[in-house]
């Protein structure tokens, strides 16, 4: 599975995350060791503090992504950027006769995935490493392509819009959840820091495109929108949890409590917002 020519990322949260997965931290195994992206409240007033509540929330992102993306049985599926294979498991779980794809740049997080997310027959999964810019695979394969909470890491959002619409079959969906920053600070969102100070806790993440210019950049490649959900409030209860387990953990992670608190500012402030987009290829 290792491929010698994927480029590395460097994911410092991932290092993370893999060494309390290793060590088996109970709270970090419950909410990150499916998924590793923000939950969904449906009603935030009800998120309680538990990891056992994050975990359902977590799976809850992945199902509004399943949703927005109308998956459902008999289709090829390619899950871009699918960490440790949380919204695979959930399609295999939930959905029959599926042909499931998983791509990721880090074999670490890919060899978790295989170990844990087994196909349910008729139910077929396979992993592949590789960049989610050059996807790895010929044109007009898969019915759904899906990046949850992952293209802000990717060297650059145009091509990977470009070669989800070269893999779909026409007719196909992507389905995508990401954070846009309101027009107003889109600007201040493309300064990059100096290095070493560019990859801090959550590494390399351009979250630089208002939802114009996502709807835009879709638009010149060919897709259309078909779904367009604000869920920031739906996943704000995310922080206040990763503040009760942050105060649990035996280090601290100055660079973590930073960024973090940065982002639970502007999305409160709904200067940055987190949205569930749906795009599809035409049918002709
Ligand atoms: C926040 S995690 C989300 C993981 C998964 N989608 C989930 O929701 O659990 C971001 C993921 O993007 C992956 N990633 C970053 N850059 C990538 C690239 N250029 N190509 C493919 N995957 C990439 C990371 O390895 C990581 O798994």
């Amino acid at each position: 599975m290792d491929n010698p020519k994927t480029p590395k990322v460097n994911l410092p949260y991932f290092d993370y995350l893999l060494h309390s997965l290793a060590q088996e931290d109970p709270d970090v195994t419950q909410s990150f060791g499916r998924h590793v992206h923000w939950g969904y409240w449906s009603r935030p007033s009800t998120a309680t503090l538990t990891s056992a509540d994050f975990a359902r929330a977590a799976d809850r992102l992945s199902q509004q992504v399943c949703v927005a993306g109308k998956v459902e049985g008999k289709q090829v599926v390619l899950d871009v950027g699918c960490g440790f294979g949380g919204t695979l498991a959930l399609i295999n779980e939930t959905q029959s006769n599926m042909t499931l794809h998983g791509l990721n740049i880090d074999n670490r997080q890919l060899q978790r995935a295989q170990t844990r997310v087994k196909p349910k027959p008729p139910n077929t999964l396979q992993f592949h490493q590789g960049n989610a810019c050059a996807l790895p695979y010929p044109d007009q394969v898969f019915d759904r392509v899906l990046a949850v909470e992952c293209i802000f890491h990717f060297p650059d959002r145009a091509q990977f819009l470009k070669e989800a619409f070269r893999v779909l079959k026409p007719g196909g969906i992507l389905s995508l959840s990401d954070f846009t920053p309101k027009k107003v600070i889109a600007p201040l969102m493309k300064i990059t820091l100096p290095k070493p100070f560019d990859v801090g806790f959550y590494g390399q993440c351009r979250v630089d495109t208002p939802l114009h210019q996502y709807h835009a950049l879709a638009k010149q490649t060919g897709f259309t929108t078909i779904t367009e959900k604000n869920i920031t409030d739906n996943t704000l209860p995310t922080y206040r949890y990763l503040r009760t387990i942050g105060a649990q953990q035996k280090q601290l992670h100055f660079t973590a409590l930073i960024e973090t608190l940065t982002i639970e500012l502007l999305s409160r402030l709904h200067l940055l917002d987190y949205y569930i987009l749906a795009y599809q290829k035409p049918k002709h």
